[in-house]
């Protein structure tokens, strides 16, 4: 983490750094998820972790009754996904500055049946003023 804040300078940089390194982080977790998951003493690989901070994430923010979820930093959208699977009645808003991610997560929001209602991609750029 010191070494990616070291290279962070720009907006630029954060999606040039997400571009190099997501791909390991693909082939070595198994999953879609960028983040290091909840890891407890029965934890046994990184995709589960993420799994589990996803779920705690859930029931912390009771999704089971919210109506929307707006999740910005969301990656490949695999834990807005998740949350998306597991509350049939949430819409998604998926907000992010890296195009590439936004674009994998649309047609895994598809391989996935999610309808176009319950789902919105926006991909941001710098705040102007
Ligand atoms: C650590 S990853 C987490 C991705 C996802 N939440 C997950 O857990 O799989 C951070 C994400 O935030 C995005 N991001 C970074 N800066 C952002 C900004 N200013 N606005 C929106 N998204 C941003 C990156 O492109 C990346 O997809």
């Amino acid at each position: 983490m010191l070494f990616m804040s070291a290279f962070r300078r720009n907006e630029r940089d954060v999606i040039y750094l997400y571009n190099t390194f997501s791909k390991l982080m693909q082939t070595t977790t198994g999953g879609d998820m960028l983040n290091f998951g909840y890891w407890d003493k029965e934890t046994k690989s990184p995709l589960e972790a993420q799994y589990t901070l996803s779920n705690i994430i859930g029931d912390f923010a009771s999704l089971n009754t919210a109506k929307t979820i707006i999740d910005v930093g969301s990656g490949y959208s695999s834990p807005a996904l998740q949350w998306k699977v597991q509350n049939n009645l949430l819409q998604i808003i998926c907000i992010n500055i890296n195009f590439q991610q936004l674009r994998y997560a649309i047609k895994n929001s598809s391989r996935k049946s999610i309808k176009d209602k319950d789902k919105s991609f926006i991909q941001v750029t710098k705040k102007i003023f």
